[in-house]
């Protein structure tokens, strides 16, 4: 058919159309498809989706960035670097969101960050965008932490669970099975140190900073004692149990277990410390078992469940990174590409088999190809199901810097533990009530 041919049979169809449908085509969907269709395919100029991320993560991320770029030439990924540190990111996103000019359209979020965020109305709702069983097949403690008041803000991406690492040959060579209590802990370092088996016996995240909180959220849990209940606000810092879960903490300091360095300790210190072959035992998430398999201690550690009190259960902190999408961004539909590539059951797979990191879908964790690279998959989902939230409240940030606070004075000796729980749990309550009567009035 002729141009000419063509033209006078898309004159016929017009003519054929209603005319006041043809005026609100002109008026409304025309310049609609001039700015969405036309006008970025004659530009060229694909739409940028901007994230920050912490630096580790940036590099680990570009193979996916890649990928992403092929499957989607139209969107282009910009990763901005930030801070390793949880606590720092979230001061940068929060900064850029109390300014109203936020650059970010997608918001790589630790899981305690949901309810802030979400009650400050920073991020989209996207309790529509997944269907009841899709979001089955994520992990459950990841889903939870991404709720906010019964609506979903953040889709995961990756889980996280605390863990302890031990030496399983110096352990079976002095004749010991991996400690259950916090008792059993202390004398199988103190024995094994004797031996000169090892300079340390137990290093665990002692910085004044959000892994301290994370890391002593399963001090609580397995001492029997509890931080806040969501429901209620009620405080459990200065229950006699918490009370002695520092003291756990600080005897590992006072009776040579853990270095007196321990108290400026985050994740990576006590990493280092251990894969260098001088501690027995660690506290970490499972990022460090792809590291250690490449290090003096390959082939000699395993993980288990946290040690507890006598009576008293594991548990491990969930962590864990998602994807929320900004209520600023101009751009949500492309953002939510780049978040179901990357929650997808592929990538998932992809990025824990190069970082060793833990995906948060259920069905990878029994994965072939993950399995026989880590053969403790199957056995991590064991840990992780059982695993304790932070308390998902919109104030966690003050809270966990009141618990980081005092808990360091304790730790570093300038309070007992009991002053200092006690104090930490008075200023909590007051954080509580003085926002629970400011939620009643406005809520943010
Ligand atoms: C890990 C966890 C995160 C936690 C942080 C503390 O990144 O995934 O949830 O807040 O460590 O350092």
């Amino acid at each position: 058919m002729s141009f000419i041919n063509f033209l006078k049979k898309l004159k016929i169809y017009i003519q054929k159309i209603p005319r006041l449908f043809r005026v609100f085509i002109i008026l409304f969907i025309f310049p609609l498809i001039v700015k969405f269709v036309v006008l970025p395919a004659f530009s060229g100029q694909p739409i940028t989706i901007t994230v920050l991320i912490n630096a580790l993560e940036a590099a680990q991320w570009q193979p996916l960035v890649e990928e992403f770029q092929q499957q989607h030439p139209n969107i282009r990924l910009q990763i901005i670097e930030g801070p390793n540190a949880t606590d720092q990111v979230e001061d940068l996103y929060t900064s850029s969101f109390l300014l109203g000019n936020s650059p970010y359209d997608l918001v790589y979020m630790d899981i305690i960050w949901t309810p802030k965020f979400a009650a400050a109305g920073w991020l989209l709702d996207l309790s529509d965008r997944l269907s009841s069983e899709e979001l089955d097949q994520f992990l459950q403690g990841d889903v939870r932490g991404g709720m906010y008041q019964e609506k979903l803000y953040r889709i995961p991406f990756r889980s996280d669970a605390g863990m302890l690492y031990y030496r399983q040959d110096l352990l079976e060579q002095a004749g010991y099975d991996p400690p259950e209590t916090f008792a059993e802990l202390i004398r199988i370092s103190q024995d094994l140190q004797q031996q000169n088996l090892a300079d340390w016996g137990y290093v665990w995240q002692g910085r004044q900073y959000e892994g301290l909180a994370a890391m002593f959220v399963e001090i609580l849990r397995g001492s029997g004692a509890f931080w806040i209940n969501p429901k209620t606000l009620e405080v459990g810092l200065d229950l006699p149990e918490a009370i002695n879960g520092v003291d756990f903490l600080v005897s590992t300091i006072t009776k040579g277990i853990s270095p007196p360095g321990v108290t400026t300790y985050g994740e990576d210190e006590t990493r280092r410390l251990f894969q260098s072959g001088r501690a027995v035992f660690l506290r970490n998430w499972p990022y460090v078992f792809a590291l250690a398999s490449d290090s003096p201690v390959a082939g000699k550690f395993n993980i288990k469940p946290m040690v507890h009190a006598p009576g008293e259960s594991s548990g491990a902190c969930q962590g864990g990174w998602g994807l929320g999408i900004a209520s600023t961004s101009q751009h949500p539909e492309e953002a939510w590409q780049v978040i179901q590539f990357l929650s997808s059951e592929e990538t998932q797979r992809k990025y824990t088999l190069i970082t060793g990191y833990v995906p948060s879908r259920r069905s990878l964790f029994n994965d072939p190809e993950i399995v026989a690279k880590y053969s403790h998959y199957p056995q991590l989902l064991e840990v992780i199901e059982n695993s304790a939230l932070r308390p998902p409240i919109a104030q966690y940030a003050q809270a966990s810097d009141i618990l980081q606070r005092y808990l360091s004075a304790a730790l570093t000796q300038r309070m007992s533990s009991e002053q200092a729980m006690k104090a930490a749990a008075e200023e909590t309550r007051r954080l509580l009530s003085v926002n629970s009567q400011q939620s009643s009035v406005s809520r943010f």
